[in-house]
């Protein structure tokens, strides 16, 4: 299949072309370098075989999207593109609405006049808000608590409506849990830039120096160890499950949703302990007090992904310590000095 990308030169976006050339489709990323940089295309092009097609270009642009999908004949896309921090979501809803709305609405006209009608897209666990119970199934209460969650929760609505309009159009949506770790080359990885929000890529730049320690956020939840407990899932599992997905779409012809995680929580202190033991080097940590609008316990039920994609999650924790740790340590100031600020 020919795949458009967005988002593609981003951090889940870029091992997703990685497997999808694997399986020996044809990828063509559409990136705007917001929150990545071009320093991965020529990696991309070592891992691929080949430079990926790739055009610069915000999905908002009506034009350029037109022209994109003039010059490709795409069998299918798969949507990354969004921006995702959640504290800057609270500080910024208006960009994260027109961003993650507005850059979905750019790309969904854009199909339509073109005719393309197989949408894989990035939805995440953040939908979920604190669930009920655990493990998380895809049925389960849907209550976002940041403008973040809530721009998945209304692309997911939005694509639900589009498919219920037009039956020939079929949308899986995948709903991420923790995507942590790096391709085992070590040559493409997360690249937050200034201080990172997510747990992993801090607990990486204390570890190669950039910080002095990991401040763990509540040790008096009520888990094992009182710190919080998350379904971490190595970013080369989820990403093949886009190429499954794809799969999905061509064979079933419907619509579906599914959650990607391992089934397995783990708290910041076992993560913690299985990066020390896969890097050799001390993370110090003090515990402070909870991050406000964080939960206790978190993981997926990814029966439906097994069952329906034939998926399963294969890598384990100290696989994604080491490969996060392989690419921080060959890569310690990111691809191009983003980690620098
Ligand atoms: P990322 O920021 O590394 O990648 C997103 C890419 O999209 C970036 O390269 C950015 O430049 C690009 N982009 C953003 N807005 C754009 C626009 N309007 N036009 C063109 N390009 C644009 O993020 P990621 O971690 O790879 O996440 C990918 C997707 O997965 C996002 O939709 C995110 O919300 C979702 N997700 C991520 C996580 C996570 O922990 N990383 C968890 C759940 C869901
Ligand atoms: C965060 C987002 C969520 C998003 C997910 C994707 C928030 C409130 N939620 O969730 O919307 O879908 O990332 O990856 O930001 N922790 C520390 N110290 C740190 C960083 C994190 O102790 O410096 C702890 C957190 O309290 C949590 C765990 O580590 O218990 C994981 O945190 P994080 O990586 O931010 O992920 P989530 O909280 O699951």
């Amino acid at each position: 299949m020919r795949i458009l990308v967005t988002g593609g030169a981003g951090y889940i976006g870029a091992h997703a072309c990685v497997v999808l050339a694997e399986r020996g489709h044809d990828v063509v990323i559409v990136d705007n370098f917001s929150n990545s940089s071009p320093a991965v295309l020529p990696r991309l092009a070592a891992l691929m075989g080949r430079v990926p097609a790739h055009a610069d270009v915000d999905l908002r642009d009506a034009a350029g999207m037109a022209g994109l999908f003039r010059t490709h004949d795409f069998d299918a896309v798969v949507h990354f593109a969004a921006l995702k921090a959640v504290g800057e979501s609270c500080e910024k809803p208006l960009e994260y609405f027109e961003n993650n709305i507005g850059g979905t609405l750019g790309l969904l006209r854009a199909m339509k006049s073109a005719g393309v009608r197989n949408l894989v897209f990035s939805s995440s666990a953040t939908v979920y808000g604190a669930p009920d119970t655990v493990p998380v199934r895809e049925d389960a209460a849907l209550r976002v608590t940041n403008p973040y969650g809530r721009t998945k929760l209304v692309v997911e609505q939005l694509l639900g409506d589009v498919c219920a309009s037009d039956p020939g159009f079929h949308v899986a949506n995948l709903r991420y849990f923790n995507p942590v770790g790096a391709h085992p080359s070590g040559t493409i990885g997360e690249d937050p830039g200034g201080v990172p929000n997510n747990l992993m890529p801090y607990i990486c730049q204390v570890a190669v120096g950039l910080r002095a320690r990991l401040s763990i956020f509540g040790g008096d939840y009520p888990t094992t160890d009182g710190t919080g407990v998350r379904d971490y899932i190595h970013v080369v599992d989820l990403a093949r499950a886009h190429a499954d997905a794809l799969d999905f779409l061509q064979r079933e012809e419907r619509c579906e949703t599914f959650n990607l995680g391992t089934g397995r929580g783990i708290s910041v202190i076992e993560l913690v302990k299985a990066f020390e033991r896969a890097s050799g080097r001390r993370v110090p940590f003090e515990i402070v007090s909870r991050r406000p609008g964080d939960v206790a316990e978190v993981y997926a039920d990814p029966a439906l992904a097994n069952r329906l994609l034939g998926w399963r999650a294969e890598l384990d924790v100290d696989a994604m310590c080491r490969d996060a740790w392989r690419w921080q340590s060959m890569n310690p100031m990111g691809y191009a000095g983003r980690a620098a600020a």
